[in-house]
C-alpha cells in the first residue's frame, strides 16, 4: 500500500489524498486499522443490567458482543459460542449465567466455560479456548467504550478529556434521549468538517451570532483534540467567557461540553459514502437548555450534513487529490489526517 505521508508542518503540508475517501481497500482496511485498535462508545453504563447483548459497529466491524454485570462490574466479551459459533446471548435479560441455544453450552458471566452436554469422552477439554474471549471495556461520563485490540489505554486516548472537564457541571449529567442521523458521505468527511471553526461564519449563520469567533481556538494532544468557543454574553458561558467546548477523541467520538450539559456524537461508518450519526444527550441544568452554543443542534447538524455531502460528491472528481490547510484555522483537522496516516500505514 501506498504510504500517506502528512508533513507534520502544517505550513507546507497537503490534505489527506483523495483515495482515502473512495478506495474500497483502504475502507477495508480502515476497519483493523483504525476502528479496532482505538474505543468505540458503543452504550450507556446505567442501562446496562445483567446480560445486554450488541453488535459492535453494525454494518462495518460488525462484531458480535455481549455486555455482563456481575456484583456492579462490568464486562464485554464475545458472544460466539466456542462449539460450533451461534451467538450466546439473544437478548437483554437478568439472567446470572449464559447457556447457548444450540447445544447446550453454558458459561458464566464472566465468560468462563460451566458445562457442555455429550462431551465427556473429548480430551483436553474443556481448555482456555472455550471460554469466552473477553474484550476490552472502560467506562467514562456514563459512556462504555470498547475496544477489539486497543494501541493504547483507554486513558491515553481520554485523558486530557477527563482533567479539562471534571468540575464543569454542579448536577451530574445523566443520560436523557439519543437521535440518529445518516449522512451521505465518508465517515472521515464528517469528522474533519466537525475538527474546524473555519466554516462557522460560512455555513452555520446563527451558530455564528452565539460565538465569538476571533477567539475560537484549537488545541491538540495525542489522540484527541479540542476547540474553545468564547461568547460575547457571559450569561450563555460557563465562567463568563467559554460558550462551548468541543472534544474530539479520535477516531470518531466527539463530546461537545454546553453549560447544559453535554452533546455526544458518535460517527459510525456504514459504506465508504454512507455514515450514521448517533447524538447521545446528557443533561446537567436543564434551565440552561435551548440557550448558547448548544441551543439548536438540530439545524447546526443540517448545515454540516449538506457542506459534507457536497465534498462527498466533489471529492471523486478526477481534478481533485488533496488540498493545503489553513495554518491558523485548521489545526484539528491536520492533527486528525497525521492520525489517519499513522495508523493506516502501520
Ligand atoms: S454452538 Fe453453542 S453449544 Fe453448540
Ligand atoms: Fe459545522
Amino acid at each position: 500500500m501506498q504510504k500517506f505521508d502528512i508533513d507534520p508542518d502544517i505550513r507546507v503540508a497537503e490534505t489527506l489524498p483523495a483515495r482515502f475517501y473512495t478506495d474500497d481497500l483502504l475502507f477495508e482496511l480502515s476497519k483493523e486499522r483504525i476502528f479496532a485498535r482505538t474505543w468505540q462508545a458503543t452504550g450507556i453504563a446505567s442501562k446496562i443490567g445483567s446480560v445486554l447483548p450488541t453488535t459492535l459497529l453494525a454494518g462495518f466491524l460488525d462484531e458480535p458482543v455481549v455486555f455482563t454485570r456481575m456484583n456492579g462490574q462490568l464486562r464485554c466479551l464475545s458472544n460466539v459460542c466456542t462449539h460450533r459459533a451461534k451467538i450466546v446471548a439473544e437478548e437483554e435479560c437478568g439472567a446470572t449465567g449464559l447457556r447457548c441455544r444450540y447445544h447446550g453450552r453454558r458459561f458464566d458471566l464472566e465468560g468462563r466455560f460451566v458445562s457442555m452436554p455429550e462431551f465427556d469422552e473429548a480430551l483436553n477439554f474443556p481448555s482456555e479456548r472455550d471460554n469466552l474471549p473477553r474484550i476490552a471495556v472502560e467506562t467514562f461520563e456514563d459512556l462504555v467504550l470498547v475496544s477489539l485490540n486497543p494501541l493504547a489505554p483507554v486513558s491515553e486516548f481520554v485523558g486530557e478529556v477527563v482533567s479539562a472537564t471534571e468540575e464543569l457541571y454542579r448536577e451530574r449529567p445523566e443520560f436523557r434521549w439519543e437521535r440518529e442521523y445518516e449522512v451521505n458521505a465518508h465517515w472521515a468527511l464528517y469528522c474533519e468538517n466537525y475538527l474546524e471553526g473555519f466554516h462557522v461564519p460560512f455555513v452555520h449563520e446563527s451558530l455564528n451570532r452565539s460565538i465569538d469567533y476571533g477567539t475560537y481556538r484549537t488545541e491538540t494532544h495525542r489522540y484527541s483534540s479540542v476547540q474553545i468557543a468564547e461568547s460575547r454574553d457571559p450569561s450563555l458561558t460557563f465562567d463568563g467567557r467559554i460558550a462551548a467546548y468541543y472534544y474530539f477523541v479520535f477516531p470518531n467520538l466527539m463530546l461537545n461540553y454546553y453549560p447544559w450539559g453535554i452533546s455526544v456524537n458518535v460517527v459510525e461508518p456504514i459504506r465508504k459514502d454512507l455514515t450514521q450519526v448517533r447524538y447521545l444527550t446528557f443533561v446537567a441544568d436543564e434551565s440552561k437548555l435551548g440557550a448558547g452554543a448548544g441551543a439548536d443542534l438540530d439545524t447546526v447538524e443540517l448545515e454540516d450534513q449538506a457542506v459534507v455531502e457536497s465534498v462527498q460528491q466533489g471529492i471523486r472528481s478526477r481534478y481533485y487529490d488533496r488540498g493545503r490547510y489553513s495554518p491558523s484555522r485548521e489545526r484539528g483537522t491536520h492533527h486528525f489526517h497525521r492520525l489517519i496516516a499513522e495508523f493506516m500505514n502501520e
